[in-house]
């Protein structure tokens, strides 16, 4: 039997993640000690009362069929206290698996064949994945640091503008680490107004900011509502990465469209889980602070060895990572495989992110102090 793949799917290739994935196992076989600085999963445990709460669910096996009653204004009075965003819990809160679940659903949602969107580059790869999965045309937003790693957005050429109806941003943002003000996000409301594009803000890493400041929701701008939505998570707010729950807001006829889809593919998230998210919004506020210290401590002492040895960085102002070039502007794949190879730190290449990303590579701070230590001098000899 002749087995293809939809026309669709044949235009993804296995993902740079599982080459690296593939050769890390090969060299831990071969009994190599590595330090993991490559995925973004958190390392640390979530708040005692979430585990506490999932661990004495006993009999609450049941289809949720969506969010339980009181989670969507859990998430309304989060987004009060933390963003100064005002939602309507009904009817502007929608529940996800994850993040990475809805980003990789909106686009089956809301796109056609044909239908431009415009994501960035170097993105979280789903962004452009979903669309392509969607049948639709991603188009890169170059990324630079030269602009702050802000998308130019008067460089679009009209042509794609006219067919353009989604744009994906992403700020605090993976990988580039950048987070985006006010005064962007009233450009991108009114570009997005003029010519007529959803706006998809992802803010995963809302809560991971440095420095003693905050993350700034698209939501927070006058005449955002109208014209987009936001995605959030517990994954790395609360290190609930494994538990698979997020949400969207914003924009309520997206909302209901997303509604209407995953009312025929998904049947709700564990109920014990559900009520954890709720607690974690509602009494996470100190963990929320003590993460930041964690993360920005680690990040100090990452770079501080780093940079004490040459190689000249500058501090990630927020999220999990660091986004850096590679010494002598090497190439990304080349000098990630050097690293693992000879070094044993595992780290991601730029290139994983789109075209834009070659010529760095991602650092994930997911490895407490003493062994960000251990790695930097080990980079530091390499
Ligand atoms: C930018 C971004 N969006 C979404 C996700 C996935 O989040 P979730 O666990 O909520 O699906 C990640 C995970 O690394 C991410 O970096």
């Amino acid at each position: 039997m002749d087995i293809q793949a939809s026309n669709h799917i044949q235009q993804l290739r296995r993902g740079i993640f599982n080459e690296i994935l593939d050769e890390k196992r090969r060299l831990e076989k071969e009994g190599k000690s590595l330090i993991d600085l490559s995925i973004g999963s958190p390392d640390l445990p979530p708040p005692d009362f979430v585990t506490e709460i999932i661990q004495h669910a006993s009999k609450d096996y049941f289809y949720t069929m969506g969010a339980i009653p009181t989670f969507n204004g859990k998430v309304a009075d989060f987004y009060n206290d933390r963003y100064d965003v005002k939602l309507h819990p009904e009817s502007e809160v929608l529940q996800l698996i994850g993040s990475q679940d809805g980003l990789a659903h909106l686009a089956t949602a809301m796109i056609n064949p044909g239908d431009y969107v415009l994501v960035p580059d170097p993105g979280y790869p789903i962004f452009e994945v979903g669309v392509r999965i969607a049948g639709g045309q991603p188009y890169p937003l170059p990324l630079t640091e030269e602009n702050d790693y802000l998308p130019r957005l008067d460089r679009v050429p009209q042509h794609i503008l006219n067919r353009a109806k989604m744009m994906i941003l992403n700020y605090p943002a993976n990988p580039v680490t950048a987070t985006a003000d006010r005064s962007f996000f009233k450009e991108v409301v009114r570009f997005a107004q003029k010519y007529n594009i959803l706006v998809v803000h992802d803010f995963t890493y809302s809560e991971l900011v440095f420095d003693g400041k905050r993350g700034i929701s698209l939501l927070s701008v006058p005449g955002a509502k109208e014209v987009g939505v936001e995605f959030n998570s517990f994954s790395k707010t609360f290190n609930m990465a494994g538990c698979r729950i997020g949400y969207m807001a914003g924009n309520e006829k997206v909302l209901n469209i997303m509604e209407t889809m995953m009312s025929h593919t998904q049947y709700g998230i564990f109920y014990p889980i559900q009520k954890a998210a709720e607690a974690a919004l509602t009494r996470g506020f100190d963990f929320m602070e003590q993460q930041v210290n964690t993360y920005q401590s680690r990040r100090d002492v990452l770079m501080d060895r780093l940079n004490q040895a040459g190689w000249p960085l500058s501090k990630p102002p927020a999220t999990m990572y660091v986004w850096t070039r590679t010494p002598g502007g090497r190439d990304s794949m080349d000098f990630t495989f050097r690293l693992m190879r000879e070094a044993g730190i595992v780290v991601t290449p730029g290139k994983a992110f789109g075209p834009e990303g070659e010529g760095y590579v991602r650092i994930s701070l997911v490895q407490p102090e003493d062994q960000l230590a251990k790695a930097a001098e080990r980079i530091n000899r390499f």
